[in-house]
């Protein structure tokens, strides 16, 4: 079989041959690992306009989320991809149309970015499946997919489809856990949850640069830093998911350095979080 320069990159980078520079961890954005990801993203930009205006918006947040997908996660021929909340984003055309994977998209029917009708119009053509639903109680059946990817969508279990109201802190890390149950659920044994959102540092935040406003002292659409191990961490743990690369969420990174902070506000970071369903799961 010929390998692609994609493939033949991952397979010198996961056999050793190319340093990795332990980027390979579930952290906090780093915008000096984006160079290093540069050969995984060069694809994504010159595989559609909108994609590459998308990668460079807000500070380049989307090359490290979509970047540390696709170097870090093993190949996606043949796999069956779930994309929750895909919104507006040509991922799930790429990985489609280039990487081979079979593709799924759950998306609300009243999606907060664009009309449900424009999605269904653009993967109709691709063999993608559209479902309309919600991200807490998914219309998919038990161990199905290879990989649920969910990226930046989770956060917006805080507030309505108009913004203008929020759930309580409690509604807000229930529904969390559940949706995350619910990610654990469909994924196949072997399986992979890769998913990505937004943290803060308790206190720190004085504005937030993408809702404007401030809930309570602490911006909303977001999760405290402790909730990254108390929450996600746990709550997938206790339900039998392992994590084969190091975790990194030390409150110390973000104060150290900006490298970390994303453009929402200097004490704010985008993490991301790869999970894996062991083989013998029950
Ligand atoms: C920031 S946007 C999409 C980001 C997109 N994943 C990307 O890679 O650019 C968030 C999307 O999540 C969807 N969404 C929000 N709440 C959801 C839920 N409960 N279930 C499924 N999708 C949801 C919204 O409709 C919106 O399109």
């Amino acid at each position: 079989m010929i390998m692609s320069f994609f493939e033949r990159l991952r397979s010198l980078i996961n056999k050793g041959t190319l340093n990795s520079s332990g980027y390979k961890a579930s952290s906090f954005l780093n915008k000096n690992a984006i160079d290093f990801l540069n050969p995984f993203i060069n694809d994504l930009q010159i595989f559609h306009p909108a994609m590459s205006s998308m990668l460079e918006s807000n500070e380049g947040v989307r090359k490290w989320e979509y970047g540390m997908m696709l170097y870090c996660l093993p190949s996606f021929q043949d796999k069956s991809v779930l994309d929750i909340g895909s919104g507006p984003s040509f991922l799930p055309l790429f990985l489609a149309k280039t990487q081979g994977a079979r593709v799924t998209v759950l998306e609300l029917p009243q999606p907060y970015t664009i009309e449900f009708e424009q999605i269904s119009l653009r993967f109709r053509q691709e063999n993608i499946t559209l479902k309309a639903g919600d991200m807490r109680d998914m219309p998919f059946e038990d161990d199905l997919f290879d990989y649920v990817i969910s990226i930046s969508v989770i956060e917006h279990l805080s507030h309505s489809l108009d913004h203008t109201s929020f759930a309580s802190d409690e509604i807000f890390i229930h529904e969390t856990k559940q949706t995350l149950k619910e990610m654990y659920r469909v994924l196949r044994p072997g399986g992979w949850i890769y998913l990505t959102s937004d943290a803060y540092i308790p206190g720190r935040v004085k504005q937030d640069l993408w809702a404007g406003k401030l809930l309570n002292g602490n911006p909303y659409g977001a999760y405290s830093i402790e909730e990254l191990t108390n929450i996600f961490i746990k709550t997938l743990q206790e339900i039998g998911a392992n994590f084969p690369f190091p975790i990194k969420f030390e409150k110390s990174l973000l104060l150290s350095s900006s490298k970390y902070a994303s453009y929402r506000n200097r004490y704010m970071t985008v993490f991301n979080l790869f999970a894996q369903k062991p083989i013998h799961a029950q």
